[in-house]
């Protein structure tokens, strides 16, 4: 399971890459106005930025909702460096870009995915990723897991090559429950990996272990 930071912070990024785990990062138009970075050039500078501290694959999103608007901004995301995933909106300009920068050979992420035809039609069009929105889907309680269960069951049924990712991840059991269930890589805060560290026994056998080697010497 790839593990991804989904942030625009640096100093995060610079702090899950630190402890050697993460695989890559994703951001969206919001992520990137917190951090306070505004203005086209200064965004494509920060993708530079955040691909110069990572070694995978760093998601940069769209902003036009049209087929060619999607390409131009797509092909210039993707001349800026070769970590650079294009992120598409799942709506039909956006399964028609995802089709066309397949054919090119530029990986994609599908966003905004809610639904296992949404996902269904975004492997077709031959997205690299699929981002299902578990958090979101919890947040209008909906099952947010159940998404990934259906979209694994079905990518299975026909081996899409299309990787499940599962994005707007927002706590450690979901990580832990989305590795249960065949993600293939999700996307989270990076106190949701941080999380999986933390286990009351460890830090008692640990302090044990440290006592009684003190006693010895
Ligand atoms: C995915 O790539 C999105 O950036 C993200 O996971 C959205 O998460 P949120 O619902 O916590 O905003």
């Amino acid at each position: 399971m790839k593990f991804f930071i989904d942030t625009a912070n640096l100093d995060q990024i610079r702090e899950a890459q630190a402890l050697g785990v993460l695989d890559g990062v994703t951001t969206n138009p919001s992520l990137m106005a917190k951090e306070g970075i505004t203005g086209r050039n200064n965004i494509l500078k920060h993708y530079v930025d955040i691909c110069d501290i990572v070694e995978g694959d760093v998601s940069a999103e769209v902003i036009s909702t049209d087929f060619e608007g999607m390409i131009k901004e797509g092909e210039e995301l993707v001349d800026l460096h070769e970590q650079i995933v294009v992120k598409v909106p799942m709506i039909k300009d956006g399964v028609k870009a995802l089709k066309y920068f397949s054919d090119k050979g530029i990986r994609t992420n599908c966003t905004l995915v809610f639904s296992v035809g949404q996902a269904l039609l975004a492997a077709k069009a031959g997205a690299t990723y699929v981002s299902p929105f578990i958090g979101r889907l919890d947040d209008i309680s909906t099952d947010g897991l159940n998404l990934i269960a259906e979209i694994r069951h079905v990518y299975d049924n026909y081996a899409f090559e299309t990787q499940i990712l599962a994005a707007s991840v927002r706590h450690t059991m979901h990580v832990i429950d989305c590795a249960k269930l065949g993600a293939d890589v999700m996307t989270g805060p990076l106190s949701s990996i941080e999380g999986l560290l933390k286990h009351p026994l460890t830090d008692i056998g640990l302090a044990k272990f440290l006592a009684d080697y003190k006693k010895g010497n």
